[in-house]
Parts: C-alpha cells; structure tokens; sequence
C-alpha cells in the first residue's frame, strides 16, 4: 500500500524505480503502436514523491496563485480560469531530460535510474496560455522569471522550478497551464487538475499539480530546480557534485530546451529476426523529436556501423492534429505557433532483408531545422541527462 493507492495505474507500465514514487515508461514498441497520441494508459511518469489526492467534485474549486513582482496579484480557481481566459489544445510532446538514461549508466553509473527510450509521449493539451495570466497580473520592471509551485510535498520542500518570463510572453512557445489532456480531465499521475506545460523543453520544467506562480528576478531557488535537471560537465564526478553546491547554483547548467533526439522501434534491441523466410523488405520505424519549436528535418539509418547513411522518410501527424480552438487576444494576435513544432514525429525505411543479414547493428541519427544532429559520441555527465548520441539496436539472426 503506497500513498498513491488511489490512482489507477496500468500493468503494462515497467516500473524503473521501487514501488514509490511512481516512475515509469511503456514497453518502446507498445508506446510507439500508439501512434502520435499517447494514450493516459502508457503516457510515462515521472513523479518525485506522492501524487496529491484530488476528487472530481474538487476540481472546479482548485486555487491557484500568481504572486511576486506583479501589479496585481491574485489568487485563482480552476473554475474562475476557465470561465474568465480563452482556451487553447494543441498537441505537445513531454519528454524526461532522462531519457535513454539507462545507456549512461551501462557507461558509468549516473546519479538517476535507468531510462529506456520510452521516457516521451505526446498529448493533446487544452487550457489557457500563460501570458494571459501576465497580462492581468502586470509583472514589474525587474520581473525575469515565472517560477512554478507544485502541491506534491517532498523531502526537500515542493516541486518547482523556473522559465524564463520573455518566454512565457512569447506566444510561439505556447507555454500554457494545462487541465485537460487529450479532451479528458488531467490523469492524477499528469497533474490533476492543473499544471504548467513547457512545449519544447524538457519535462521536468511542466510542474503538475499547479499551485504558485511567483514572478521573481532570478531563477528559482527550489531545491528541485537546483539539484535536479541539468547536464554538469563531464569531468565532474558524482563526488564532486556531492560535495560543491558551485556546480548546482551555476544556471548556466540547466537544460531548457530538448536536443534533437531519435530513436529505432522496430527492430527491438536485441530482437532475433527471424529472416529466413522473412518477406523481401523488412520495414525500420522509430520516432525522433527536438527542442525549442525546431522541427526534425531528417533522419537517416546506417547499417554499416556509420560508414554510410540513407535518409529515412519522416512522417510529422503533427501538423493534422493543430487545432485552434481561439485566436489569442480576442483575434488580435493570431495563435502563432504554426511554423513551430512541440511533437514527435515518425520515421521509417524499407531495406532488403538481404541487406540486413549480416548487419550486426542497426544505426539512426536525426537533425532539426537548425542543423543540430545528434552526435557520435556520448556526452556523459552526472545525472546522465539529455543523452541523445546516435541510437543502436543490435540485431540477431535466426539460425
Ligand atoms: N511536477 C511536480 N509537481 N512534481 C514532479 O515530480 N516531475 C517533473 C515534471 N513535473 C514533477 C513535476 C518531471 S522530472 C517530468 S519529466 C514531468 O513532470 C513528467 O510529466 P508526466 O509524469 O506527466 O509525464
């Protein structure tokens, strides 16, 4: 019996750490059967400690806050938001700044637990932008930064951290506070009933289970925005991390925005491929995303160890599923995220099954619309975060 008896989990979820908190990640080929929308049941969790307790009937009267250097700040329920601000859905896809943690580990121990590539989904958010919520509270001259409060009481105080106030103006990010995911009420282990989305940045920035806004000067000085995502350098050694607070108070450390990122599906790693009488072409399927609104404008497969590569075809559902249900600003400022994209997209490629006998490994590496590949090498750092080189399966023939 944990804390969270009360919420409903499913079966097929892999656990990646004890029995609480809840952390976990689908089966990659089951998550990537899904298709664009990941469905409630295997969106992946990453939760710090227990999930607060919130019944339906609760939900309308949910209070939030927006506070700090502001003209005028108030105090807000769910109920109120929605009744008085326009509502937005757009499609976002979360990802864990450690995902793919687990290839790390197998390098050097990291300080986190082990992430397969299954540490992403996407889902359909509706709620309402958070500049809105600016506009009416007016922040002051010195006003930088939006820190985020959750309620989920941990061992070192709430779960919070900060994005930067220019971005939460900018409407092309889309930074929003989100109540429903995929047309439903935010699942308990999704924030219910309220959190903060952070489109193209790391997961960890989109605080569940929203309570504070407090517009400050600095960045946050949660204990969780401090000790917790970011890519120190790589000659800092889990010893001393431990013992110089310096590398965690230095902001230049943290990650915002994702890396590019891809990742192979089909074959499994590891998957015996029963080529022998197999059909003529056997079909390669991963999905691949980046960060800061850059879209993924390639992805290529090797299956000769990186000497040669061939570009994939990219497929990007995002686009079918943009919705407006509002323009911004009562018609004013077009919504404008159109030449943005916050979502995973799907690629695949048909090679000879004679091809692939003989190939040990199967390679893949995507680049963005701002030429970011993904690199060869590893960059391994502390918490083993962000880790994105070119992704591996290893294939077995059948006999
Ligand atoms: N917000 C709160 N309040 N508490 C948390 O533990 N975890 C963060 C973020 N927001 C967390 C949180 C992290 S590290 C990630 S990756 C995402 O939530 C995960 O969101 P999900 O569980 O809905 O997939």
């Amino acid at each position: 019996n944990t804390p969270d008896a009360h919420v409903p989990r499913d079966p097929r979820l892999i656990r990646l750490t004890g029995v609480h908190p809840f952390n976990v990640e689908a089966p990659l080929s089951a998550l990537y059967d899904e298709g664009f929308l990941t469905s409630p049941e295997l969106f992946y969790v990453r939760n710090h400690g227990a999930v607060p307790h919130v019944t339906d009937e609760e939900i309308p009267d949910w209070e939030f806050s927006v506070e700090g250097l502001v003209e005028n700040p108030f105090t807000l329920t769910l109920k109120q938001l929605l009744l008085d601000f326009q509502k937005i859905t757009c499609p976002v896809t979360l990802v864990c700044a450690g995902n793919r943690r687990k290839e790390q580990n197998q390098v050097r121990k990291s300080k986190g637990f082990s992430w397969g590539a299954a540490g992403t989904s996407t889902g359909l958010f509706t709620g309402v932008l958070m500049a809105e919520l600016m506009r009416v509270a007016k922040p002051k001259r010195k006003a930088k930064y939006v820190c985020m409060e959750g309620a989920d009481k941990l061992p070192n105080g709430y779960y919070g951290t900060s994005v930067k106030l220019s971005w939460v103006m900018d409407p092309e990010r889309g930074i929003m506070l989100a109540h429903k995911m995929n047309g439903e009420i935010l699942p308990p282990d999704h924030g219910k009933p309220l959190r903060a989305l952070i489109p193209g940045q790391i997961g960890g920035r989109s605080v569940k289970w929203l309570k504070r806004l407090i517009i400050t000067e600095g960045p946050s000085d949660n204990w969780y925005h401090l000790y917790d995502n970011r890519v120190l350098p790589m000659s800092v050694s889990p010893d001393e991390a431990a013992n110089n607070p310096k590398w965690w108070k230095d902001e230049r450390y943290a990650i915002y925005d994702l890396n590019v990122n891809s990742v192979i599906a089909y074959p499994a790693h590891d998957e015996l491929l029963s080529l022998v009488n197999a059909p003529q072409m056997y079909r390669l399927k991963g999905y691949a995303y980046s960060g800061g609104g850059r879209r993924i404008t390639r992805a290529e497969i090797s299956i000769d160890k990186g000497n040669t590569w061939r570009l994939a075809d990219v497929e990007y559902p995002e686009d079918r599923y943009r919705q407006y249900e509002q323009t911004l600003f009562g018609g004013e400022v077009d919504l404008a995220w159109r030449d943005t994209s916050f979502c995973w997209c799907f690629w695949s490629l048909d090679v000879a099954v004679e091809e692939l006998k003989g190939a040990k490994d199967i390679l893949v590496r995507a680049m963005d619309e701002s030429m970011n590949a993904q690199p060869r090498d590893m960059y391994w750092s502390v918490l083993g975060m962000m880790n994105n080189p070119w992704f591996r399966v290893t294939i077995t023939e059948e006999g």
